[in-house]
């Protein structure tokens, strides 16, 4: 079963769901599984935020009446960096990976999947303000919102499980 935080929805069922049917062969890839890997924002792995947003940023989209589609196939790529960024070392001369990664995520996805323009806007500028070139298209001004309501979610997700196991401890610490 594959949700996003706070869902109950089974993402992962065929016909049933339409965000599966919008993302189905970009879900299933290799290189987007290949996330699973990566640690993004405390226990949450890279792939597993790139399905939270790109739920998010569906929803969103479609609400307002926007390229649901393309909000979902290009949030699942925004972060397609394809390293641990915990782990990242810039070259002399090099911007931080926060500026970096979503031209290197563009040039990613460029590689296995044909993109829209639409798509490539809502990769590359999903961290504006950050990065300070203008969205072009109201699907990106979406996006760099749920990419930093997403993050912010899973860390708080990180501190309470955090939290919680503390408290477990000191509860059977107290019972003995
Ligand atoms: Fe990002
Ligand atoms: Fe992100």
């Amino acid at each position: 079963m594959l949700k996003a935080i706070g869902s109950d929805i089974d993402l992962s069922v065929p016909s049933d769901c339409e965000y599966y049917d919008y993302v189905k062969d970009v879900l299933e890839s290799d290189v987007v599984q290949s996330m699973k890997q990566f640690h993004h924002h405390g226990h949450t792995s890279c792939f597993q935020h790139c399905v939270n947003v790109s739920f998010y940023n569906f929803k969103l989209c479609k609400a307002l009446g926007l390229n649901a589609r393309a909000a979902a196939r290009a949030g699942l790529l925004h972060d397609l960096f394809l390293y641990d960024w915990h782990d990242y070392v810039k070259e002399p001369g090099q911007q931080l990976h926060g500026w970096t990664h979503p031209r290197t995520a563009l040039n990613n996805a460029r590689k296995y999947f044909k993109l829209s323009p639409l798509e490539e806007d809502i990769i590359l500028k999903h961290m504006f303000p950050l990065t300070t070139a203008l969205p072009k298209y109201p699907e990106t001004v979406c996006i760099t919102l749920t990419d930093k309501f997403c993050g912010a979610w899973e860390v708080i997700d990180h501190w309470v499980y955090i939290a919680r196991k503390g408290i477990h401890f000191v509860r059977k610490v107290f019972a003995q």
